[in-house]
């Protein structure tokens, strides 16, 4: 039977290619980005993400599938906590009674290697507290405190998705309701958000040096497509609460042989 997806983050980059897989495979799906989509919506604020809530439930005809959240933004600026954790799991959870209803429900969600980077915990903690003001006046402070401290706002909302997802996969609303939750950590993938970051030689030995990638440098959004794919597909059935690195080898080459000390 053709399933539905919803995929956010579909005008570019992961998104748009998880998307063009998607079809490719027969499935039916509903992009959502903040241009270019089949619900345009700001997922950075409250009143956008309940509006793309509802034209999704709308268009889905209340049958969706599988929910690909790719969505983000990598900016060391405060809006990246109501984007990259805010706009996936309130979007998320009020998805759930609509996505609980199929019989084969899926989710999964683009984090990063960044999840492993330095972060902030108090950050990090008030995301996991679902304290969205109080999170964002936290990362406008690293903001303000300069460079260094702003460049730890991304790692800890990648951070806090993985913390996130290991709480929720076993509660009864999604393990209950047969639903694997996961996440994807990718290394650096060619999109529109880092072209900057590896434009020339020279940002490209420091992004190397940041994240090696040993196993065929850096990555295509299509490869992540895959991979989000299927842990979005009926063949998943017991993968969950897990953020599996496509990273080149950067996990592995970064945190060593004995992660479970
Ligand atoms: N490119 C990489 O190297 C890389 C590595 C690891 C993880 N990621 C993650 O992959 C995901 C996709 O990134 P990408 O590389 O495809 O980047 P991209 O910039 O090509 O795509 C991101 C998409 O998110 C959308 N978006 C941003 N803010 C939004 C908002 N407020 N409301 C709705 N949509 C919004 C953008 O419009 C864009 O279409 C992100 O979560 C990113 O953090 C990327």
């Amino acid at each position: 039977m053709t399933r539905n997806y919803v995929v956010t983050g579909s005008a570019s980059g992961i998104g748009a290619a998880t998307v063009e897989l998607l079809k490719e495979r027969g499935a039916k799906v509903i992009g959502v980005d903040i241009h270019n989509a089949d619900v345009n919506a700001d997922l950075s604020t409250s009143l956008g993400r309940k509006e793309a809530v509802s034209r999704v439930i709308d268009l889905s005809a209340g049958k969706i599938d599988g929910i690909i959240a790719c969505a983000g933004l990598a900016h060391p600026i405060a809006k990246t906590v109501s984007v990259n954790f805010f706009g996936v799991t309130e979007f998320l959870d009020a998805l759930l009674p609509t996505l609980s209803k199929s019989s084969a429900p899926r989710v999964s969600i683009t984090s990063s290697m960044a999840s492993l980077m330095p972060n902030s915990p108090e950050l990090v903690d008030a995301m996991l507290a679902k304290n969205e003001v109080g999170a964002v006046a936290i990362a406008q402070g690293l903001v303000d405190k300069g460079d260094a401290e702003a460049s730890l706002i991304y790692g800890s909302t990648k951070r806090a998705i993985g913390r996130w997802i290991r709480r929720e996969c076993i509660k009864q609303e999604w393990a209950g309701a047969g639903i694997p939750l996961n996440a994807v950590g990718p290394g650096i993938v060619e999109t529109h958000m880092v072209a900057d970051m590896i434009a020339t030689a020279e940002a490209r030995a420091a992004i190397d040096k940041m994240v090696p990638m040993p196993l065929n440098h850096y990555l295509k959004a299509r490869q992540v497509a895959y991979l989000l794919v299927w842990l979005a597909s009926e063949e998943n059935t017991h993968t969950t609460g897990q953020t599996i690195y496509i990273d080149g080898g950067s996990d592995a080459a970064l945190r060593g042989d004995n992660i479970w000390a």
